[in-house]
């Protein structure tokens, strides 16, 4: 023992240059030495000195919950750590990666996280230590999850227009159906709207995932605010006149050159006025009105459609979410929409603000710094 605690210089400085969270345990569990990280991971003061059992100094939840010292509590039977220092400290076996998702007590703040550990053996004067290293896989595993959940909404979303498809080029096997151009316009025309749809869809998706990966840039440069609306304004009209829809622009402020992304820009307000056509019912009207404030050029796009009920406001900008307001002409439907928006105007250090009722219309608010 008395060798060990001579070489723990050596020990320090050995552990001090590994980035992942090692320490040594002795045999009877208590924490005999740690690195920076493992400092670092639990929420320990650099100098602070401390001699405790395993858990207790983790902030084990099994142990700190029911004030136990690790091992003592009854859930310890359940901790395969537990079982990986066992094998260690007495049959002299290494165990790798063993996962420990677990409540951690750090700074006295409970903490979820999945924790990847492997425990060594160490065979020192007649005694047996154990070295035990820990990363931090809770951003990891989060990761995947999200990936996987992004991956089983694309695969719903692309099977119902994969299948429409598929029925669509069943049908223009069938010779009546090409007897007259009008059938077969009619089949052609179904099959271009399954397409524009999937491709919406995929468009969505791209533009969520270069946000997520985190490689969203801007490129601001000056630009005529007043033009992009006028003409954001202009392309909707295209779409809305099938549905009856008026879009009336109201440009109050003198404000018309600023710095913004126009791509980016152009985006969110197509985002905004294509929501407020499509989930709109026919002869409606759409109304966009630009004023400014206390410097902030600010842009509302009002709608009379259904609303939003109140339950659903604080979630409606959350990837993915869709509320009970269901397209009325067809149109599709991602729930990515505002997600992305929220996110292109934050990236402008501007806010985009919600106000609806259900049964009297939407109103969305953007306000971009000048
Ligand atoms: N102007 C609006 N009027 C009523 N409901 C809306 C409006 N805009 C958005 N919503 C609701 O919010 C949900 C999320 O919108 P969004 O993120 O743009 O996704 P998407 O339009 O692709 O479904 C929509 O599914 C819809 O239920
Ligand atoms: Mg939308």
């Amino acid at each position: 023992m008395e060798r060990f605690i001579r070489s723990k210089d050596f020990l320090v400085k050995l552990m001090a240059n590994v980035t992942s969270a090692v320490y040594i345990l002795d045999p009877s569990y208590r924490i005999v030495s740690v690195n920076k990280p493992f400092r670092a991971l639990f929420g320990l003061d650099i100098k602070e000195d401390f001699e405790d059992y395993n858990g207790n100094i983790l902030g084990c939840s099994f142990a700190v919950e029911n004030d136990f010292k690790c091992l003592k509590a009854g859930d310890c039977v359940k901790c395969s750590i537990h079982g990986a220092f066992e094998k260690a400290l007495k049959e002299k076996k290494s165990t790798y990666k063993n996962i420990l998702e677990r409540t951690f007590y750090i700074k006295n703040q409970p903490v979820r996280k999945t924790l990847q550990f492997t425990v060594k053996p160490i065979e020192y004067d007649n005694a047996v230590f154990v070295m035990v290293i820990v990363d931090d896989i809770t951003e990891l595993v989060e990761a995947n999850s999200k990936k996987d959940q992004l991956l089983g909404m694309i695969a719903h979303d692309l099977r119902n227009p994969l299948s429409a498809l598929t029925g669509f080029i069943d049908l223009l096997f069938y010779p009546s159906n090409l007897e007259s151009s009008e059938k077969t316009m009619n089949i052609l025309n179904l099959l271009r709207n399954v397409a524009v749809h999937m491709n919406n869809l995929i468009d969505d998706i791209l533009d969520f995932n270069v946000i997520e990966s985190g490689n969203l840039k801007l490129n601001p440069e000056r630009g005529d605010y007043k033009k992009l609306i006028t003409s954001m304004v202009e392309i909707n009209r295209l779409i809305s006149s099938k549905k009856n829809i008026i879009i009336e622009l109201d440009y109050q402020t003198d404000i018309d050159e600023f710095s913004f992304d126009e791509l980016k820009i152009s985006q969110v307000i197509n985002n905004l006025l294509s929501n407020a056509v499509k989930y709109s019912p026919y002869g409606r009207h759409v109304r966009v009105t630009v004023t400014s404030d206390k410097g902030f050029v600010v842009t509302s796009v009002r709608d009379q459609g259904p609303g939003i009920p109140e339950k659903d406001l604080e979630n409606i900008f959350i990837p993915f979410f869709k509320s009970s307001s269901r397209p009325t002409g067809g149109e599709s439907s991602t729930g990515l929409g505002l997600a992305i928006v929220k996110t292109l105007v934050e990236a402008h250090s501007g806010r985009i603000e919600v106000s609806s009722r259900s049964g009297t219309g939407s109103e969305f608010t953007v306000y971009l710094p000048v």
